[in-house]
């Protein structure tokens, strides 16, 4: 029988995701078919109710839903419920388990291409909307030691980090958006997940004299693929992870759960999703 899974969204016609899991069914032999599905925010409790019975083994969730599907699922795992946000939903004996694999995609992604060493230390997080929620706690289950969150809307930020006093292992601290040049003195990780310097968007406005050269700076957006952060970081000689990794990675254990195998990251994988951005 034909395997169903899709990622929904709103909207979702340039997901690369249809692109990548269509890969490795291919690749794996594996019969089944992944598609991008539209679905606004007021039809999202009708297609959640009734994805099981249309034949769907799960689906990845992107931006809106990734926060108002949880009151629509029967379980969601604890990493899940710490993030806040569900990105993925698996189908087992027709009830709906919610996971987030979001944060395993930028840890894997940052440790596959880069060697951290982690004890003491500093982490910058440029951001603080739903991307951040998920880097924050791999960063936390890294280990990182200080991490400082800095955001236009420091609210958000206040937030963000209030919901996470529960689960602190890392010293987390709120700093002003107009202060984020100063603060990356001594930090070992610069991360930005704002969408800030997206094709279509500002570029992101920093100034990176006091960063170390050794820091790794990482940007989850991935279009364009060299963002002008990671440009002014590469030109400086610090060493780069770009964010389509991320977006790789965070598919794996989603692939493995729908269609049992697990499934590798390689070049050509990276090389053939970006066609699609090209
Ligand atoms: P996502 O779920 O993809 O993280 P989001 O929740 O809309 O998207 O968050 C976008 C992030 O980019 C937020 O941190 C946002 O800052 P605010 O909380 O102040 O909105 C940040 N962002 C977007 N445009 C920005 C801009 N022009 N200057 C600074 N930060 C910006």
């Amino acid at each position: 029988m034909l395997k169903k899974a899709a990622v929904i969204g709103y909207p979702v016609k340039h997901s690369l995701s249809p692109r990548l899991h269509n890969y490795w069914l291919k690749k794996y032999n594996i019969k089944g078919e992944y598609t991008a599905i539209e679905v606004p925010p007021e039809g999202l409790a009708e297609f959640i109710s009734t994805m099981a019975a249309n034949g769907f083994c799960g689906v990845n969730l992107t931006i809106p839903h990734k926060e108002a599907v949880m009151d629509l699922l029967d379980y969601i795992d604890d990493n899940a419920k710490k993030i806040g946000a569900v990105n993925t939903i698996v189908v087992k004996a027709g009830k709906l388990f919610g996971k987030n694999t979001d944060a395993y995609g930028f840890s894997e992604n940052i440790s596959s291409s880069h060697h951290l060493v982690i004890s003491s230390s500093k982490a910058v997080v440029l951001g603080a909307g739903g991307a951040a929620k998920a880097v924050i706690f791999a960063l936390q289950q890294l280990g990182f030691k200080e991490i400082i969150i800095t955001n236009r809307t420091r609210a958000r930020a206040e937030e963000l980090v209030s919901s996470y006093q529960r689960t602190l292992v890392s010293s987390i601290t709120i700093a002003e958006w107009n202060d984020r040049n100063n603060i990356l003195e001594n930090a070992d990780l610069l991360v930005n997940t704002t969408s800030l310097g997206m094709t279509g968007k500002e570029p992101l406005d920093i100034d990176l004299s006091l960063l170390p050269k050794t820091a790794l700076v990482t940007d989850i957006v991935y279009s364009p693929l060299i963002t002008p952060l990671l440009a002014q970081a590469i030109e400086r000689g610090n060493p780069t992870v770009d964010g389509l990794g991320m977006l790789l990675h965070q598919a794996v254990p989603a692939f493995e759960a729908w269609f049992g195998v697990k499934p590798e990251v390689t070049n050509e994988l990276r090389e053939y999703v970006l066609q699609q951005l090209s």
